[in-house]
């Protein structure tokens, strides 16, 4: 599975924590930046990370702000886009079985790395259920 992360400057700091995390384990995360502390506007990079998987270059993306929240919204404006902010250990189950969310969202600011890496496995041991899911999932995008 080919996995992409991008973060603002407030979650920075968790994705290249992500990186090493993973490194260490052999997977490497594709990196769409943003690559240094400075400031950018988190709609730029969910603009980015929303074309990627839009063009299938990755299954997954991983999105991070300092809330999660702005980086979120803006990835949802884009069609086709199922960004679901991963709060809680059962949220993290049902974004999966539920909404088949096509990035998950973390807070840099609100969330430890355990947390992060803890909801990142859960969410990718868990299974989309389909049937009534998949109907409303199929609604929002006609
Ligand atoms: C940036 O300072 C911060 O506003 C952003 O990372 C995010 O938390 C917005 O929702």
């Amino acid at each position: 599975m080919k996995i992409a992360i991008a973060a603002d400057h407030g979650g920075f700091e968790l994705k290249e924590n992500l990186k090493k995390h993973y490194e260490k384990q052999g997977i490497i995360l594709d990196d769409l930046g943003t690559y240094s502390t400075d400031s950018v506007d988190y709609p730029d990079i969910a603009e980015k990370m929303c074309k990627n998987i839009l063009e299938s270059s990755s299954d997954l993306g991983i999105l991070i702000c300092g809330t999660g929240i702005g980086i979120s919204i803006a990835a949802n404006r884009h069609k086709g886009i199922r960004a679901a902010v991963l709060y809680s250990d059962d949220v993290a189950r049902l974004a999966k079985e539920h909404n088949n969310a096509n990035i998950i969202v973390f807070g840099g600011r609100t969330m430890t790395l355990d947390e992060v890496v803890g909801r990142i496995d859960i969410f990718l041991k868990s299974e989309f259920q389909g049937g009534r899911h998949g109907c409303r999932i199929g609604k929002m995008d006609d």
